[in-house]
């Protein structure tokens, strides 16, 4: 099965793999992380069959590497992604996401009054986790939204 999966998206020779991306948020993932914006080349897989899913989407960018802190920004998104490094065809680094303890410049604050909306500021929110929910506390109107909220409202 992941052979099937590697004959679908071509194989990269340096760069960054994101795998295991659920099925139908790849492109908003993509976006969210503005990595639609940059000059080398990305290729995308959507709805690809994987063991563990059922299906998937796959992000392939090359000739950019991404910092742990960086790849954990994708956790509350996309809890089980798997962030791959490879260099000359190789898997050298693959990490497993665990979440951060801040989330900066990627969400929009849902409170529509809050002032971030109003000011040139990244978003920022303290994520609060307790037990298995997950909330996130805004740093400017310093309301507290659920996972879902904060992750839907982009
Ligand atoms: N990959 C790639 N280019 C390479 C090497 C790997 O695009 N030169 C991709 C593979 O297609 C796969 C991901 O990087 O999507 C991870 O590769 P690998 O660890 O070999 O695959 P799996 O063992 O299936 O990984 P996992 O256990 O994380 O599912
Ligand atoms: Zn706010």
């Amino acid at each position: 099965m992941t052979k099937e999966t590697q004959l679908q998206v071509e194989a990269i020779k340096n760069g960054t793999v994101i795998d295991h991306i659920p099925a139908n948020i790849g492109i908003k993932v993509l976006k969210l992380f503005k990595m639609h914006t940059t000059q080398e080349r990305v290729t995308i897989g959507l709805n690809l069959p994987s063991s563990l899913q059922g299906s998937k989407d796959l992000i392939k960018i090359e000739n950019t590497f991404i910092t742990e802190d960086q790849a954990n920004q994708l956790a509350l998104y996309a809890p089980k992604a798997t962030v791959n490094q490879i260099e000359n065809y190789e898997v050298v680094k693959k990490l497993a996401l665990s979440l951060p303890s801040q989330i900066r410049a990627i969400f929009k604050c849902p409170n529509s009054n809050c002032i971030s909306h109003g000011e040139p500021v990244d978003s920022s929110f303290t994520v609060i986790t307790k037990r298995d929910d997950i909330q996130l506390k805004c740093k400017y109107c310093e309301k507290v939204f659920s996972r879902e909220v904060v992750t839907e409202h982009i």
